[in-house]
């Protein structure tokens, strides 16, 4: 059992860093991808709050597919270039998007989703994966979520390569 213990009231710094080492720990020695990203999903959803999707879509030939998460049944393929995720993709590029409603080409998957924040993964000088973390709050994220999850991408990026 792993039991990690989010502190809700801790400054938002802390949660990301917390998360990191977290995500770093349960992903030490497992060398298979999908259990990774299934734990990492798992801890990102313990630890930020205000979510109603966090998860991966990984990088196959010219599309996005869908991988581990947790929340509701999410649209399975996503062209590269297409949405939030596939602009991720595409450009290798954070997507801090406050109003999901006000992005071009924005897929919704869950109704209730408001704003979003899309972090590539890269492995090897290559876009492997994206972390999607969907809030049904509007401009719930904001730079400092960004570089956390930037970090927790390149922590974990070896883990979840395949
Ligand atoms: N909204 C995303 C699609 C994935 S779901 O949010 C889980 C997008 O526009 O890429």
């Amino acid at each position: 059992m792993f039991d990690f213990s989010p502190r809700a009231d801790a400054p938002k710094s802390e949660i990301h860093r917390d998360l990191r080492e977290a995500a770093l720990a349960i992903t030490a020695g497992e060398s298979d991808a999908v259990a990774n990203m299934a734990n990492v999903a798992a801890l990102i959803w313990q630890f930020l709050p205000d979510l109603n999707w966090a998860g991966f879509y990984r990088a196959i030939g010219d599309e996005l597919v869908l991988g581990p998460f947790v929340g509701k049944p999410a649209c399975i393929r996503i062209p590269f270039g297409r949405g939030v995720c596939g602009t991720a993709a595409a450009t290798g590029q954070t997507q801090l998007v406050p109003d999901v409603h006000a992005f071009p080409g924005h897929i919704a998957c869950d109704g209730a989703s408001a704003s979003e924040l899309v972090v590539p993964v890269v492995a090897d000088a290559r876009v492997v994966a994206v972390i999607d973390l969907d809030s049904p709050t509007p401009a719930r994220f904001d730079e400092e979520d960004a570089a956390g999850i930037e970090a927790l991408a390149a922590a974990i990026a070896a883990a979840i390569a395949g």
